[in-house]
């Protein structure tokens, strides 16, 4: 698709919701898609990892290919894969709306963010906690959305690093400057209270594992963190 639905678009004005599947209940896949859709959250978040680039093993395209049919929501994937050129056309067949991938998982980030327009979805380049924002200064006309990890890649559960904090402030500027819609996701250690932070600080898209799936009510917990940052407008 190279016109990708309304729903993938990052939404104007309020924040866009994205649950990693990673904390979800893998005994029962189908089930909790369609909980969190029915829950009100936006998109799917889909970490798929290899135990080479990062040091954990989670799900291939057969796994997301397999839910696809069991939710309308966009899926969001990241990938924590090395190589990741080799498999973006599996990832776009299971359908995947849009593929983030890191700039250290392969020598051509430009190609590689080509390559995944070509097959029809949105770009995305996801920024280490140690990666500097320049890593997309002359990408930006090819990508869809940048994802700040606030967690080392590879686990759910782990702590929220406020460093991270004015490299989305200076992200937020950088995209405000550049003039194209690009969505400035958050990755890791999502709360309630660092959901506000992620928020002050210019994030749009945040996803969340453990603050959503560990909590027995879904849908309040997606309120809790769509509750607006002190001050804010969106
Ligand atoms: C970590 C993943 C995250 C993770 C977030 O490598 O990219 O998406 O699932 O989990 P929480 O929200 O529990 O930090
Ligand atoms: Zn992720």
């Amino acid at each position: 698709m190279s016109d990708p639905s309304p729903e993938s678009r990052p939404r104007s004005g309020g924040v866009t919701i994205a649950p990693s599947l990673l904390a979800a209940d893998f005994t029962r896949l189908g089930a909790e898609v369609a909980a969190i859709e029915a829950a009100g959250a936006d998109w799917l978040h889909l970490d798929v990892m290899d135990g080479h680039f990062v040091p954990n093993i989670s799900f291939g395209p057969a796994v997301i290919r397999a839910l696809r049919p069991h939710t309308r929501l966009p899926f969001d994937v990241h990938l924590m894969i090395a190589p990741v050129d080799p498999y973006l056309t599996a990832f776009a067949e299971a359908g995947a709306a849009h593929i983030s991938i890191h700039p250290e998982a392969g020598p051509h980030l430009h190609r590689s963010l080509q390559a995944i327009r070509a097959l029809g979805c949105k770009a995305g380049v996801v920024l280490d906690p140690a990666t500097p924002i320049e890593s997309i200064l002359w990408v930006r006309d090819l990508i869809d959305l940048v994802m700040v990890m606030t967690v080392n890649p590879g686990f759910g559960g782990q702590a929220f690093l406020a460093s991270q904090l004015p490299k989305i402030a200076a992200l937020r500027r950088m995209i405000d400057e550049g003039g194209r819609p690009i969505a400035l996701e958050v990755d890791g250690g999502i709360t309630a209270a660092t959901a506000r932070a992620a928020r002050e600080a210019g994030a749009d898209t945040l996803v969340a594992g453990t603050a959503i799936f560990g909590a027995l009510d879904y849908a309040a917990a997606i309120a809790a963190l769509r509750a607006r940052p002190q001050g804010g407008t969106a």
